[in-house]
Formats: structure tokens, sequence, C-alpha cells
């Protein structure tokens, strides 16, 4: 049976078609596709809580409504992708309790403190700038539900951007205060948001097989560039600058060439020892727990209703 599944799975790949769960697919395609949507998944939930932060405090109705639209948003991407993964066959308590256990990797970026109402605007616009250019492509990832949960996905990715722009672009035409924290936020994203595409492709064990099993579509580096060169645009109508002054266009190569990035950092804060990792860690726990009797209610109730269709 392995051998014709092989040989039918082979050619689903070759002709870029798609894979869907029921389908038999080889033990490490399964493995690493376990691995990146449940990782994708923590990052969607981990990264509810730097924006939270300010919920309590936006400046205005108008902010704090949109606040807290995007970050119900973000717990609806992450639940998609728990089913995504679901559907491999691992359950989402499993995947949950890796990540309260600190066992399970989530995106580096969310290890980072939002000090300033600017950094709500840098997160938008940096940080979902840079999910949409990495989630774009995997919406023909070759896992079907995997690259159908992006599509959905990607569409509210837009407007969390817009309104992340939006909020630099006021503040930059503000008054001089305004314009300055702005510009620091701006100044502290810039090389996160960058690392967030993953390490350089001649340290990204992952990417050959991932490439060719059609899930990632550009390497790291490729995205990464292609990234540089949206928000060297974008930056000029917000009339702030990025904090590199590295940044140019490589007429032979077609590609966006930017500063160095600092790898120890990134390998330290996937180690679990960036500025904010173990307080995320620590917030993620005391809201499981916190949630504990909603989940065994939902589930009595389910139980009972099965029940009175059985009885
Ligand atoms: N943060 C944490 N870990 C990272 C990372 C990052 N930014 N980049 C890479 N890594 C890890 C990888 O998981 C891998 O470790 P593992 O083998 O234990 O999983 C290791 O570093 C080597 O990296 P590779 O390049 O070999 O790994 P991948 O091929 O998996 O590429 C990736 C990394 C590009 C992040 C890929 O996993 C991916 O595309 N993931 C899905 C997208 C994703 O997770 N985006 C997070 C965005 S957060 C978000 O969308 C929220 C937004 O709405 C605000």
């Amino acid at each position: 049976a392995d051998l014709a599944g092989q040989a039918a799975f082979d050619r689903v790949i070759a002709a870029d078609s798609r894979i869907e769960p029921r389908d038999w697919m080889p033990e490490a395609y399964r493995k690493t596709l376990v691995r990146q949507i449940s990782q994708h998944a923590h990052s969607e939930i981990i990264g509810m809580q730097p924006e939270a932060n300010w919920i309590s405090r936006a400046p205005s109705l108008k902010r704090k409504a949109i606040l807290m639209a995007k970050v119900q948003d973000e717990a609806g991407h992450g639940l998609y992708l728990y089913s995504a993964a679901e559907t491999l066959g691992t359950p989402r308590q499993k995947m949950t309790e890796d990540l309260i256990a600190g066992k399970a990797r989530y995106s580096s970026i969310f290890n980072y403190p939002t000090l300033s109402w600017a950094d709500v605007g840098a997160i938008g616009w940096l940080v979902d700038g840079a999910a949409i250019c990495n989630q774009v492509p995997l919406c023909r990832a070759s896992y079907g539900p995997y690259g159908r949960a992006m599509v959905r996905v990607c569409k509210e990715e837009s407007f969390h951007q817009r309104q992340g722009f939006e909020i630099l672009l006021e503040l930059a035409n503000g008054t001089p205060a305004q314009k300055q924290m702005a510009q620091h936020a701006v100044n502290r994203w810039y090389a996160p948001s960058l690392m967030m595409f993953g390490p350089p492709d001649d340290d990204s064990p992952n990417s050959i097989q991932s490439m060719a099993w059609n899930i990632k579509r550009f390497s790291n580096d490729e995205l990464r560039q292609r990234f540089v060169g949206m928000m060297v645009e974008q930056v000029e109508v917000l009339g702030l600058t990025l904090p590199d002054d590295q940044i140019r266009f490589n007429d032979e190569t077609n590609k966006w060439e930017h500063g160095p990035l600092d790898w120890d950092e990134f390998k330290e804060v996937l180690a679990g020892r960036g500025p904010c990792n173990s307080q995320r860690l620590e917030r993620r726990r005391e809201a499981h727990e916190d949630g504990a009797w909603v989940r065994e209610a939902a589930a009595a109730y389910a139980a009972r209703k099965h029940a009175e269709q059985e009885g």
C-alpha cells in the first residue's frame, strides 16, 4: 500500500495539486506540517498578548474597537490553524499542552514588548505586513486544509496591516512628539520583523524539503527581501525612515539588500531567552487555567445534548 500511496503522493506533488487529510502521505510530510501549522497557530494565539496590552489604553473609542477586532481575528486565526493541524491526527489538547509546557515554538516576533501606542501601529504595519508576505504563498501550500485556511487569514491580515499603517500615518502627521514616538516604534520593530521570515537560507534546515513538497514556495531570504522592497515604498508615504542605511536595490540580482541582522539575538529568542518569552508563556498558562470552567461547561453541555439525541 505504501508503494502505491507514495506513487500517488508523488504524482499529486508533481502536478502541483492538493493533498487532502484522507490521502496517503509520507510520515515526514505529516510531521513537518504538524510542526509548521501548530507553530503558526501558537504564534497567532501568543500574538494576541502584545497588542492586548493596549486595548484598555487605546487613545480613542475608534482605535479601541479596531484593536479589539484585530485581536479577536488573531484568536480566530489560531483556532483555524489548530483545526487544520488536527486533520493530521494531532489533538488540539496536545498542541496546547506542548505550548504551555514551553515545548512548542511560536513566532520570535511576539517576544518583544509593546512600549508605546505607536507599537500597535508598527505591529500592524510591519509584523502583519511580514505575515502577509509569508502567508500569501502559503495559500498555495500543497496540504489542502492549510492552504484554504490561509485564504481567509490573508483577507483579514490585509485589514490588520492597513489599520497599523493608518495609526502610524496619523502619528507621523501629528505633533513632533507623536512623530518621534512613531519613528521609535518603527526603529524597534524593523529588524525583529525581518527575522520573522526565519534564518538565512544557508541556515534553514527545513527549507529544501518544505519547498520540494510545495509547502514553502519561496525561501526565507527571498520573502525577506521582497518585504523590504514593500516597506521602502510605504515608509516614504509615512514620512518616516527605516533604521537601516544599507537598504538598496541590486540591479544585477534584481533583489533588495539590507543591513545585517542579529542572528545571535534570534537564537536567544528561540531558546526562550527573549525580552518577553517567560511573561508570554505565564500569561498563556493563566488564560488556559482561567478558561478551564468554560471548557468543562461546554463539554458537559455537549455530552448532555448527545445523550438526549441518543436517548
Ligand atoms: N520564530 C520562531 N521560530 C522560527 C522562526 C521564527 N520567526 N523562523 C524559523 N523558526 C524555526 C523553525 O520553526 C525551525 O525550527 P523547527 O525545525 O524546530 O520548527 C528553525 O527555526 C529553522 O527554520 P527553518 O527556516 O528551517 O524553518 P521553516 O522551513 O519552518 O521556516 C517559517 C520558518 C518561514 C516561519 C515557516 O515555518 C512558516 O512559514 N511558518 C508559517 C508562518 C508563520 O508561522 N508565521 C508566523 C507569523 S505570526 C502571525 O501570522 C500573526 C500575525 O497575524 C500578527
